[in-house]
């Protein structure tokens, strides 16, 4: 509004109607400072985040985000109604299950164990092998495979469009007539960008604002500096996002990223996986082989089995029983309660 007609409109009305302008003016200036009402999912983050790239056209809207939730817990993305996403990815244990392998249709089991899906909008590549690149592409996988979800994007959204509700969510957040595979995969997306860690402990300790105990600190000092832990689980995720060997098996059942590429050099190379949230999401490895953090850190001790691809930096070390203690007290300090609570059922 221009200033003049206010000032106009004031001295043609009287001085009684400034309260009602006042609160006008309030209204306007709020909207423009929180971005029109905009939330912004980004708030707060330490510096050591890097921007979340998301792609094109699927920015994160709040009726995106309210969509894909909907869909990560509808039983109706599988064949028979038995399964959804958080069947395999719970909550309460940072999207992560506690099965070894995890249980999709009719009984049927995941030919993997199924990871924690803390900050997974900030991988540049998705699953094990470490080859797809967006979560929107990831999204078919469960949907499609014989042992999660054993469904087709077709049926699905058929069956989906039967809901009123399902249409009008569709129509708010991507402007579709009918929800659609495009619909589907991208709020799914958006909904996992919003599943954001950065409050664990460990996170308050950098930030200056948690102290760490005596066993925590020396636990740290291992990982970062006197093992080769944080060579390869580094940055603010606790992994540098490559594909590698960690020498669990001579010889592997599964052949990792080499599934993908075919390529003998990526024969048995995983993704490293963060270490975020690691307290909550046992057992542990791309087969769920290994039960305890006691069991993950033996294995580390002795160096491993040998693999022609095992990373150099596998190797046995000299580590007693009090460091192994501390080792782990560390590793549960990457544990964020805050997070869990927030996208608690
Ligand atoms: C039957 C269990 C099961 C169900 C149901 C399931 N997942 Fe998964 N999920 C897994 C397993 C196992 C993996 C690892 C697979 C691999 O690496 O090949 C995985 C991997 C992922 C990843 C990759 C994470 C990363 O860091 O690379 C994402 C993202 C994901 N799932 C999202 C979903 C979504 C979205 C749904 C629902 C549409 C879903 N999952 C349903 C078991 C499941
Ligand atoms: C050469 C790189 C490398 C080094 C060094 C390394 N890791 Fe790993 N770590 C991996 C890979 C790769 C996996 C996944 C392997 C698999 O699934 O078969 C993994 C898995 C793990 C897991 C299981 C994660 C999960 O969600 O299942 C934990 C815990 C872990 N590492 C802790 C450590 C600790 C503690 C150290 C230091 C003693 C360490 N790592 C050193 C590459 C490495």
């Amino acid at each position: 509004m221009h200033p003049f007609h206010y000032l106009y409109f004031v001295k043609k009305r009287g001085t009684r109607f400034i309260p009602y302008f006042l609160v006008v003016a309030f209204f306007a200036i709020s909207s423009l400072l929180v971005g029109f009402g905009k939330k912004n999912y980004f708030k707060g983050l330490p510096a050591d985040f890097p921007e979340m790239k998301i792609p094109e056209g699927n920015e994160i809207t709040k009726d995106r985000v309210a969509l894909g939730k909907r869909l990560f817990f509808d039983k109706n993305l599988s064949v028979n109604g038995e399964v959804a996403c958080i069947s395999c990815h719970n909550p309460a244990l940072a999207f992560a299950d506690d099965q070894s392998i995890s249980g999709g249709v009719e009984g049927r089991f995941a030919k993997r164990n199924a990871p924690t899906l803390t900050n997974v909008g900030y991988n540049p590549v998705y699953l094990f092998d470490g080859f797809l690149t967006t979560l929107e592409m990831q999204a078919l996988v469960p949907i499609q495979e014989h042992e999660e979800m054993d469904f087709n994007m077709v049926e699905l959204a058929k069956r989906l469009n039967q809901d009123p509700s399902y249409v009008k969510q569709a129509q708010k957040s991507y402007g579709r007539n009918a929800v659609d595979g495009y619909v589907i995969t991208r709020a799914l997306g958006t909904y996992q960008r919003t599943l954001i860690s950065y409050n664990s402990k460990y996170d308050l300790y950098k930030k200056g604002k948690r102290k760490l105990s005596d066993s925590e600190e020396k636990g740290r000092d291992l990982f970062f500096n006197k093992l080769h832990c944080a060579q390869c689980h580094s940055g603010f995720n606790f992994t540098n996002f490559s594909t590698q060997n960690n020498g669990l098996y001579e010889i592997y059942a599964d052949s990792g990223r080499m599934r993908a590429t075919e390529l003998e050099s990526d024969r048995a190379l995983f993704k490293i996986p963060t270490l975020r949230n690691i307290q909550l999401t046992a057992p542990y490895m791309h087969d769920g082989s290994i039960s305890s953090l006691k069991g993950v850190i033996a294995h580390y001790k002795s160096g491993g089995k040998n693999h022609a691809n095992k990373n150099e930096l596998i190797k046995p070390f000299e580590l007693s029983d009090s460091e192994t203690q501390n080792l782990i007290d560390f590793l549960y300090t990457l544990t964020d309660w805050k997070f869990i609570k927030k996208h608690k059922v």
